[in-house]
């Protein structure tokens, strides 16, 4: 079962001075290269204005405010000790709120990215729902999130994502249960064409997948 908003609320606002250094101990930099190919994405789409949900630390909003300086990003996310080390990196413009409830109008934002955040959501149809809310028709959603490679090197991942990981991330950060919290999560998350089906089903067309490093992450992305 998935863990509540308090839990998922209070993992991140302990984490949140470590988080991003950690990030990149722990995914060998990875995380750095698949937030550089949502932005080429991005680019393609050449919006005016993006929402970037569950913003965090700000990492894919720096990107894109970097890559792309023309759009107009806007970051959010609930845990406001990870949004205040966002605002010190430099993302411009940033809301605390609750990513399945948007004190925002429906149909601003050509496009809204979530980068390793759908799957702390307590509900992926409803989020989803949300957002294309606020995306106009025809608006692009772009997911990027863990996956579980497929085949014989599901083993030693599954082992380093349950047995490794957890104790080595306890170590720089003292938060075990964040860490374990984080392989229950990928297991749990719908993959391939799970999600593309499920963006479907909330209305989205166009759905693509696109596995990252033999599906160790996904990048989905879907047109509203
Ligand atoms: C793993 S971090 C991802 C941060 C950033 N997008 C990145 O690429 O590093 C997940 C973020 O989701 C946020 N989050 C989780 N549940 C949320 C919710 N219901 N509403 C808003 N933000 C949420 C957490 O506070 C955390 O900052």
């Amino acid at each position: 079962m998935a863990p509540g908003a308090d839990f998922v609320h209070s993992v991140f606002s302990r984490i949140a001075a470590r988080y991003v250094a950690v990030n990149h101990i722990l995914s060998f930099g990875m995380d750095i290269l698949w937030r550089l190919r949502a932005v080429e994405l991005v680019a393609d789409w050449k919006p005016s204005s993006l929402l970037d949900v569950a913003t965090g630390t700000g990492d894919l909003a720096l990107d894109i405010q970097r890559e792309l300086p023309e759009v107009e990003v806007l970051g959010v996310d609930f845990c406001e000790p990870m949004l205040e080390i966002a605002r010190r990196r430099g993302v411009r413009r940033t809301i605390c709120a609750d990513a399945m409830h948007l004190p925002l109008p429906s149909s601003c934002f050509d496009t809204l990215t979530i980068a390793f955040g759908l799957r702390n959501l307590p509900d992926y149809t409803a989020a989803l729902q949300e957002f294309r809310r606020v995306l106009r028709p025809g608006g692009h959603l772009l997911i990027l999130d863990f996956g579980i490679p497929d085949g014989i090197v599901s083993m030693p991942y599954r082992f380093y994502l349950h047995y490794v990981l957890p104790r080595f991330a306890n170590l720089l950060t003292s938060s075990q249960p964040a860490y374990s919290y984080l392989g229950e999560s990928i297991e749990r998350f719908p993959r391939y064409e799970t999600m593309c089906n499920l963006l479907t089903g909330v209305g989205y067309s166009d759905a693509v997948c696109l596995p990252l490093l033999g599906g160790i992450a996904v990048i989905y992305f879907a047109r509203a």
